[in-house]
């Protein structure tokens, strides 16, 4: 016995520790404690729909650059930030007019989020002589939503049927509304409810992403064949729902 307890100190035995799975998700809470920003029940859900709706327009805004961003011959873009950031606000000028002073307020941190993100990339934009530099609105969203989600405690997300970054693996709430989703008879209506997370109530927001021919080149068909990034293509048609627009906002009474 003494041997071995002289052997352990010494780490020749190993303790008799059962060494658990790694890995896998901690149990319990949440990683956000703090929402600095919570909406009223009764604005939950116009204020997630704005949210969605401003983040789907920035996408497309996005969208119609790409032609330009992807140009291998071009250097310095000039789409910076801000270049963007006007555009965008042209594009969503609608969803302001009814805004509530607090709507206003959250809208204006999606909107520095959505223009930091813009400008976190321009040294990988302005690169000369490269045609695909990562960049695409779905990355645009994705960094977007870190950044809004780090000032405000909003989650934005894109959860889809074969995600290719991992940021987007749905949750369980998530996963049940995209099956709903995807299925023939869908009405084509946004799911909003109000669940927990940890010690918060959060209004919990989704709407479904359709898919556009420009999104065919990659999301399309035929299904298993590389995409230009090397991704398989998902076989997909025009207008099949892909994924969800999934926003998480806290609440207050
Ligand atoms: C050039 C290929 C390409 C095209 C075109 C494209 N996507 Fe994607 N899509 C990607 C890549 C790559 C990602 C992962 C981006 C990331 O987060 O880094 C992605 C991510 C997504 C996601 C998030 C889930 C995931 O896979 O991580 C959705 C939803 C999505 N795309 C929808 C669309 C829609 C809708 C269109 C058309 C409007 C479109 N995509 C056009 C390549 C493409």
């Amino acid at each position: 016995m003494r041997k071995l307890i002289m052997l352990a100190l010494a780490g020749i035995v190993s303790s008799p520790v059962i060494h658990a799975e790694v890995g896998i998700p901690a149990k319990g809470g949440w990683p956000e404690y703090l929402f600095i920003e919570s909406v009223t029940r009764a604005e939950a859900h116009d204020t997630a729909t704005k949210i969605a709706q401003a983040i789907f327009a920035g996408r497309m805004v996005i969208f119609s650059q790409m032609g330009k961003l992807t140009d291998p011959n071009i250097g310095d873009k000039g789409y910076t930030g801000a270049v963007f950031e006007k555009q965008w606000r042209a594009s969503v000028e609608h969803l302001q007019i009814d805004a509530s002073p607090s709507q206003q307020r959250i809208m204006e941190k999606v909107f520095w989020a959505g223009k930091q993100a813009m400008d976190n990339n321009q040294d990988r934009l302005n690169v000369k002589g490269v045609a695909w530099k990562h960049f695409l609105p779905a990355k645009w969203e994705r960094e977007m939503g870190s950044l809004l989600n780090a000032r405000t405690g909003i989650l934005t997300k894109q959860p889809a049927r074969n995600y290719r970054n991992p940021v987007n693996i749905p949750d369980s709430a998530e996963r049940e509304t995209l099956t709903r989703f995807v299925q023939p008879g869908f009405d084509g209506a946004a799911h909003g409810t109000f669940a927990q997370m940890g010690k918060q109530e959060v209004y919990r927001y989704m709407e479904p992403i359709r898919l556009i021919p420009p999104c065919m080149g990659c999301h399309g068909k035929p299904q298993g064949e590389l995409d230009m990034l090397g991704f398989e293509k998902d076989g997909l048609e025009i207008n099949d729902v892909i994924g969800l627009m999934s926003v998480t906002i806290a609440v207050r009474d």
